[in-house]
């Protein structure tokens, strides 16, 4: 049988210039068994669940409590893959001991490492997290959780001086002790290029193929939602109409009777009915 062994923090960060890097969302046991066995190298339990899981209107929404359950599943349902924690919004702002005490807890959920958002302004946090003994995945460009506080889900990078700032937040991030970073809805251009300034690889979302590895929502790439379409994303499945037919089938052979049908049924024993007869 093919030896799995599970991804590390240094083997994901040799994989840089080797190999690219297949990321996928993931909140529960079931899917990131599925994600595992077709070979996912990182699951990220990211705080987008806070959306497509629990049905918010953004991620600011979740907290570590809910966090923490999702990760626990995941944990359970995945061998091979290094699972990243996402922190929630207001799980590391307050204090760098409040960062290091939830980080712990992610770990203790079962996840490998955790993921912040931020660049210079969160580099004191990621550093004393690391130094405390946990990985940390960095996230810039797009940082959902204060662009929905803010100006919204925009393109980063689209300025020289934005493209700049963004390479000064890779390198803060890269010094603090990140072992990887996710560059969201950055230019391609951009994100090529901090790819190719920096040693530890970078994780794109919507921001081109120069990136190390690639991420998607589970839900977006698998068309769990009919209506949600971002331009970066593929589509590798439709499940909202599989799962609306099926659905639909049985409802349908319910109300008629189709269902259930003789092999989906449990007997008892002849004797045991008949005297269950003479009895009633
Ligand atoms: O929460 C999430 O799913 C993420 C990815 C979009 C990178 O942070």
């Amino acid at each position: 049988m093919e030896q799995r062994k599970k991804i590390s923090v240094s083997e994901l960060a040799s994989m840089k210039g080797r190999d690219k890097i297949a990321v996928l969302t993931a909140y529960d046991y079931c899917t990131a068994q599925i994600a595992d066995k077709a070979g996912t190298d990182v699951l990220l339990v990211g705080d987008s669940a806070a959306m497509v899981v629990l049905g918010y209107p953004n991620t600011v929404a979740i907290g570590m409590d809910e966090m923490l359950m999702f990760c626990g599943a995941v944990a359970r349902g995945a061998k091979r893959p290094l699972i990243v924690g996402d922190m929630p919004f207001g799980s590391y702002q307050p204090s760098i001991s409040m960062a290091i005490e939830n980080a712990g807890r992610f770990i203790r959920s079962g996840c490998d490492c955790v993921k912040l958002e931020g660049g210079l302004e969160i580099a004191d946090k990621i550093k004393a997290i690391v130094d405390a003994g946990i990985p940390v995945m960095g996230h810039i460009g797009l940082k959902p959780q204060t662009a929905a506080l803010w100006e919204g889900y925009k393109l980063q990078g689209r300025t020289a001086e934005s493209a700049a700032r963004l390479l000064e937040d890779a390198w803060a991030l890269e010094k603090a002790g990140a072992f990887s970073i996710v560059l969201e809805m950055v230019a391609s251009e951009v994100a090529e290029h901090v790819s190719k300034k920096i040693a530890i690889p970078t994780i794109g979302i919507g921001s081109g193929a120069g990136c190390d590895g690639q991420v998607l929502v589970l839900h977006d790439m698998l068309g769990i939602y009919e209506n949600i379409k971002p331009k970066f994303v593929k589509r590798y499945s439709d499940l909202s109409k599989s799962i609306f037919e099926a659905i639909s089938a049985y409802c349908q052979e319910v109300k008629s009777s189709r269902f259930p049908e003789e092999h989906n049924t449990f007997h008892m024993s002849p004797e045991e009915l008949e005297k269950f007869r003479k009895r009633i």
